[in-house]
């Protein structure tokens, strides 16, 4: 079936490029976007066409890092680092989703807000259960939010939330066989190095590579987690290598932070695919440092943007974005590498981040439509008519749930 949407289009099909099509036409084809058009063309001229006027019709957000069970502490304790953070309130909070019965709670309000926001893709780590994993699944998809969760598995220094390796391991198994979702499938995740033994790491690279699943973790933080990792591993020139070791450093694993990785980490994840995930917000929260973004992208490295909840404080990833260009400036101002402007950060949080999954690139014909509309009217008054790069750039910086006025997922109005 054709459907067809009117109204400003807006898409970064690439890093550094901004398409604009005032008063256009993206033509679905089942879901799937069959082309975009400044006219309609005459074939379709008798299809039915959703008519948003004068609003912004851009692809949706992707979250590549956040922890579904650390919601509860958003905008809370970020008076520590990262590894007396984890201690004091992380695992703490975590460890509360052995009630089933809570987790239904926060996990429909994560996706419900997710959702609401414009975020339509999401890598995501519960905690160490089962199944409140599963119960985050499933209120995913029930929301219309795609993507991969991962149980967490950490069988050392996790306090409260430590689990034994062979429990790790059996549940892991235990989880996959229950995982029976469309929109939402697993990844395997190793939480990171300091709270996973040799035992462990070794059983889910053995894991990842016979079921061909994708992994997450962590990486290369924090001055304090890269100094342990050096002591549990004496072998490991750098952090990077403990993953290597175990078959967990591979084609789309996905590491968040990489703040302190140097050119020699950097080429290692260039040469394996591994991907980066910045997340500005949790970083400067943290008192981590802001990562080298310019750097792992002119290296080849793959980058993408996490909300990184609940170090990071801003589940909408307009100000994820927005946050990783101040945290560029930062870093401008510091090493003099540029920094990021607005169309090359939200490329980073929506198509870098869509194309993980296999989406396409913005518009690009061929996949299913994944998009947020803008309702920008209620903004200030601006002094003249704004042109359509200037009302994006506002867009981004401004604009909260009440301007989003529409969301499609998988091809799917959600909203
Ligand atoms: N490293 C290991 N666990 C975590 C976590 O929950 N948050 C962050 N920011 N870093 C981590
Ligand atoms: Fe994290």
């Amino acid at each position: 079936m054709i459907t067809i949407l009117h109204g400003n289009l807006i898409h970064a099909p690439s890093f550094g490029t901004l398409e604009t099509i005032p008063n256009g036409y993206l033509v679905l084809e089942d879901g799937i976007v069959q082309g975009i058009y400044p006219t309609l063309p005459e074939q379709f001229a008798a299809c039915p066409v959703t008519d948003y006027g004068g609003g912004l019709i851009m692809p949706s957000f992707a979250d590549l890092h956040l922890h579904a069970p650390q919601y509860p502490m958003l905008g809370m304790g970020m008076d520590l680092p990262l590894l007396d953070w984890l201690d004091t309130y992380t695992f703490r909070t975590e460890a509360r989703f052995e009630d089933t019965d809570y987790a239904r709670r926060v996990y429909r309000q994560l996706a419900e807000d997710l959702i609401t926001s414009g975020t339509t893709r999401v890598a995501m780590f519960s905690s160490r259960h089962t199944d409140a994993t599963l119960i985050l699944m499933e209120e995913l998809e029930k929301a219309g939010v795609t993507g991969y969760v991962g149980k967490v598995n950490m069988d050392r220094s996790a306090g409260l939330s430590q689990e034994k390796t062979e429990e790790s391991i059996s549940e892991t198994l235990r989880w996959l066989e229950n995982c029976h979702f469309d929109l939402v499938k697993p990844i395997l995740t190793p939480r990171f190095t300091p709270s996973c033994t040799n035992e462990l790491m070794a059983a889910l690279g053995k894991l990842a590579a016979e079921r061909d699943l994708p992994v997450q973790s962590h990486l290369s933080e924090n001055a304090g987690e890269i100094a342990l990792v050096g002591q549990l591993h004496p072998d490991c020139p750098q952090y990077w290598e403990s993953y290597e070791k175990y078959g967990l450093w591979k084609d789309r694993t996905l590491m968040a932070h990489c703040v302190h990785s140097d050119s020699r980490e950097q080429a290692a994840m260039a040469k394996a695919g591994v991907w980066a995930v910045h997340c500005a917000a949790s970083n400067v929260n943290l008192c981590s440092g802001t990562a080298p973004v310019r750097e792992l992208v002119e290296h080849g490295v793959h980058v993408a943007l996490g909300s990184d909840i609940a170090g990071g404080d801003q589940l909408a990833m307009n100000k994820v974005i927005v946050m990783s260009i101040r945290a560029s400036k930062i870093k401008q101002i510091e090493t003099g590498a540029p920094f990021l402007t607005v169309p090359e950060a939200y490329y980073l949080g929506s198509t870098a981040g869509h194309t993980y999954f296999g989406g396409g690139a913005g518009f690009q014909s061929g996949h299913k439509l994944h998009a947020i509309v803008i309702d920008d009217s209620s903004l200030p008054e601006p002094t003249r008519e704004l042109t359509l790069d200037e009302r994006f750039e506002r867009a981004i910086y401004l604009m909260d749930k009440r301007h989003i006025q529409a969301v499609y997922s998988e091809g799917v109005r959600r909203v």
